[in-house]
Order: C-alpha cells, then structure tokens, then sequence
C-alpha cells in the first residue's frame, strides 16, 4: 500500500530517489577523505619546484587537458603503454587535478623523463617536428613569453594553505626561481616532473 504512494507521487519518488543516490555516494565517497592510501602523498614526493608549477598553470590555460589525461588505469594495455597505474598518492598535491577523460593524445601521467627537454621544446614549438603525422597544435608563443614571477610566491602560499609543503624559503625565493624564464622552460620542466615520483622508486 505505501509503496504505491510512492509509486503515483513522482515528487515522493524523486526525492526517495536523490535520497537513495546520495547515501550510496556518501558511502563510497566519505571514506576516501579518512584512508592514508588516498590521502598521505607517495614516499618521498617532493612538492613542485616554482618554475613546474607555473608549467602546471601553462598547461591549464593551453587547455592540454583537453586532449591528454594524466591518469593510468590498472590494466595491462595501458601499464605496458605507459608504465606503472597512477596511484592517489601521486595526485595529493594537485589543486585541481588533472586527471583528465579525453585521450586524443596519450596519456601523460609518466611521460617526466621519457623524452629529452629539447624533443618536449622541438615538439611543443611545432609537433610536426618530430611527429611528421601529429595532429597536436603548434605553441610558438611558449618561446617568446617571459615569466616575470609577480605571482609565483602568491600561487604557491596558496597551495600551502591547501596542504602542499612549501617552506618560507620556497616561498621567498619563487619570484627569483621563474623571473625571465621562458613559459616554454617552465611547462617543459612540469612535463618533465609527471610521474617521477614513483617511476624513481621503482
Ligand atoms: C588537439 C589535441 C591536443 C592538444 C590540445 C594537445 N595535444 Fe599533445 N598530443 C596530441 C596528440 C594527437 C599527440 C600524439 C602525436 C604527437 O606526439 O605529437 C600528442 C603528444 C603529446 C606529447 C608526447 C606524448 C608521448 O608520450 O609521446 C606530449 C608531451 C604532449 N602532447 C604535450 C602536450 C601539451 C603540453 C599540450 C598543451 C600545451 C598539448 N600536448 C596539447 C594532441 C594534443
């Protein structure tokens, strides 16, 4: 008899269903704030140097998220692809995160290391370079544009209030670190960071 009550009231049903939906969220999603695995960062991770953090920044406003997720799955095609799965504890300092969904390049959670700086500059300035066959744009600017640092010491105090371990000397000498480095030094220097952590210890 209740049920049908329900049943005909689709107010009623719809906020059962909302109920439903979030007590199942709730129940997967809470746990994973309290669980070391997902919280405590990979052993021996190092926060980002001020120049790959401003490459991160580069990285975002280019929109590369949009073509190259940073996010290994645990099966066998993509760890023989790209090593090994990508694990929380590798993204605990990401503020957002960059995970990503779209893969029309590949994936770049480990590519730090797998190139030389000039193939990433050689690429970034013109893929067609070194991939005749690429259909990724072209970022000349990344070679003309200059950092001049104003923000990096803001950015970074700001991740600290995130939980990202910055010390007062990162912090204060920030603006030093990037100052007339180019944007292209500075998202090679991030690309070439993906991934180490735990590629390192292996
Ligand atoms: C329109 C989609 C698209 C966008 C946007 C894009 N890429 Fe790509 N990227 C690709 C494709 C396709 C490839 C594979 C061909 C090649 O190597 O150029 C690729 C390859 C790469 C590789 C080599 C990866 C490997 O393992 O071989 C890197 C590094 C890379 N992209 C970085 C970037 C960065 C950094 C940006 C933003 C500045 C960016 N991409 C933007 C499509 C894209």
């Amino acid at each position: 008899m209740n049920h049908e009550v329900v049943e005909k009231n689709i107010g009623l049903m719809a906020l059962f269903m909302v109920l439903a939906v979030s007590i199942g969220g709730l129940v997967q999603i809470v746990p994973l704030f309290f669980q070391g695995v997902t919280n405590t960062p990979v052993e021996g991770m190092q926060p980002r140097t001020a120049l790959q953090h401003e490459g991160r920044d580069i990285f975002i406003r280019e929109g590369c998220v949009g073509c190259h997720s940073q996010m290994i799955r645990p099966f066998r095609a993509e760890t023989e692809r790209y090593g090994h799965y990508s694990v929380a504890g590798e993204s605990v300092w990401d503020h957002p995160f960059l995970w990503g969904s779209k893969r029309t390049g590949p994936d770049l959670a480990r590519v730090g290391g797998r190139y030389s700086d000039d193939w990433h500059r050689a690429h970034l300035y013109n893929p067609r370079n070194v991939v005749p066959e690429s259909i990724m744009p072209a970022y000349p600017w990344l070679v003309e544009n200059k950092l001049d640092g104003e923000n990096t010491a803001t950015k970074l105090a700001a991740m600290r209030t995130l939980g990202v371990p910055y010390t007062d000397a990162d912090i204060a000498g920030a603006k030093d670190a990037v100052k007339g480095k180019t944007e292209m030094d500075a998202l090679v220097a991030y690309l070439q960071s993906l991934g180490t952590a735990l590629k390192n210890k292996r």
